[in-house]
């Protein structure tokens, strides 16, 4: 640990603000206590998401400068596709906006009532994506996926006999996995089961596409922790990968390095024209679908950096220094700490707050309180129900913690152990929330709050 350094130094900076306890209250309190209604300028470290807020390097930058701008035949979508042809292995490649267009795009091509598309987990656009269509979006993580306390190496496998047995039913026009399992913790998925799920796809005569979006994590997980890997480059892993499938879907917003962007890759040609005329309607013509040139080219440069190989170390490891030095105030986290994010177990954090109290938002608010910093709720405020004024709580109470790509520093991470520690003095204290207007779906980003 001690010898991995940010292996980059900084061009550009963006000053931060801090603020005082009592500004940061008044925030709090006409934000109606939901973070997502606080201005970004309000938040010292910003751990939202890690998708659009990756720091871009010099020679993205520089890309931006020689992006072409034609509308058709781009010179920066032929890099753009050349590069994703050649890591992921794929003959068609379709720009998107972000990761959800290519979702929408698919899912209108194979989706439809009666029909079931497994997963390890959907996330939640995709989910969305999937039953909007009609069909049912099936997860089917392991065991150990779903338990906070296993530290299975790879909680993103998909169990293998669950899936046969959906398979059987025949009602799935594709298969998923998602690389790394973002809804299950940024948990990797082994290249044996990626092999073994392709085998049964493949046996059902079923199309195998890969939901992306943190596929260099992923492989570099496979490289620190499964056997014959250790020797092999990240990008050699990616390409053994992806050569298992037969598309993917990816949000360039994560392992792209990008602000924006996403594509949809098929091999078949059938449907990738399919794709390509529903492109046209919502996102653009197919050598720009829903990006400018200058993206598309920023977007080639970034898919190779992230595959550096001092980069996806350092990475990691920057996740586990902020479980770390969570665990030095006796947080529980989801373990092991995955590839972007770090998942805090609110529920024993407050385990004097009932689950009607909504303690995952109660440790989000106090975080800000505490120290200006944004993560968010994974739990009954976003997928908890209201059922005739009565609340029905999520399975868990989850805080998720997520980096932004090569944004904060070490310094930055301390600060946010010094203010968990805090926090956990005197946890006891904490009160709960409960809510006073919400609307009937996605109700967590609007949803206003008040405490108890
Ligand atoms: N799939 C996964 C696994 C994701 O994590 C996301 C986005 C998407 C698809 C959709 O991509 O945002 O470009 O449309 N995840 C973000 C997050 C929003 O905060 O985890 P998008």
């Amino acid at each position: 640990m001690s010898e991995i350094i940010e292996p980059f130094r900084i061009k550009v900076v963006e000053p931060i603000r801090r603020t005082t306890p009592e500004e940061r209250t008044e925030i709090l309190k006409r934000a109606h206590y939901n973070t997502f209604l606080i201005d970004a300028d309000d938040v010292l470290i910003d751990l939202l998401t890690d998708s659009g807020t990756s720091a871009m390097s010099a020679a993205q930058w520089g890309g931006i400068m020689i992006g072409d701008e034609s509308y058709a035949g781009s010179r920066s979508f032929k890099r753009f596709e050349s590069t994703i042809q050649e890591i992921f292995g794929f003959k068609h490649v379709i720009p998107t906006h972000q990761g959800r267009a290519a979702e929408k795009i698919l899912m209108s091509i194979v989706g439809g009532a009666g029909k079931v598309i497994p997963n390890n987990n959907h996330f939640d656009t995709t989910r969305a994506n999937v039953e909007f269509s009609g069909a049912e979006a099936r997860d089917l993580v392991i065991a150990e996926g779903r338990d906070p306390a296993s530290m299975h190496p790879f909680k993103g496998n998909i169990d293998l006999e669950a899936l046969e047995a959906t398979l059987k039913q025949g009602t799935s026009p594709i298969g998923m996995i998602t690389i790394t399992n973002n809804t299950g913790g940024g948990q990797p998925v082994s290249m044996a089961n990626i092999r073994a799920v392709s085998a049964l796809y493949r046996k059902y005569g079923v199309p195998f596409i890969i939901d992306s979006c943190r596929f260099a994590e992923n492989a570099y997980f496979i490289k620190e922790r499964e056997e014959g890997y250790a020797d092999k480059t990240p990008r050699e892993i990616a390409k053994e990968i992806f050569s298992y499938a037969d598309g993917a879907t990816m949000s360039l917003k994560k392992d792209g390095f990008g602000n924006i962007g996403g594509f949809l890759a098929l091999n078949d040609d059938a449907m990738a024209e399919q794709a390509r005329n529903l492109l046209i309607l919502t996102e653009g013509f197919p050598t720009y679908g829903g990006l400018a040139g200058r993206d598309l080219e920023a977007l080639a440069i970034g898919l190779n950096e992230v595959l550096d190989e001092s980069y996806l170390e350092y990475r990691l490891a920057t996740i586990r220094y902020l479980a770390s030095r969570l665990a030095e105030s006796d947080v529980n986290i989801v373990q092991p700490p995955g590839g972007h994010a770090v998942y805090v177990d609110a529920r024993s954090f407050y385990d004097h707050l009932p689950q009607s109290e909504f303690p995952a938002q109660a440790l989000v608010c106090d975080l800000y309180l505490e120290g200006g910093i944004r993560g968010v709720e994974i739990g009954s405020g976003m997928f908890g129900r209201c059922v005739d004024g009565v609340e029905v709580p999520a399975d868990r109470e989850l805080v998720r913690l997520a980096m932004p790509r090569r944004v904060y520093t070490q310094a930055h991470v301390n600060y946010i152990g010094e203010v968990f520690a805090r926090l956990a003095a005197k946890r006891h204290e904490a009160r709960g929330l409960k809510i006073v207007k919400q609307a009937p779906i996605l109700r967590h980003f609007t949803a206003w709050f008040e405490p108890v």
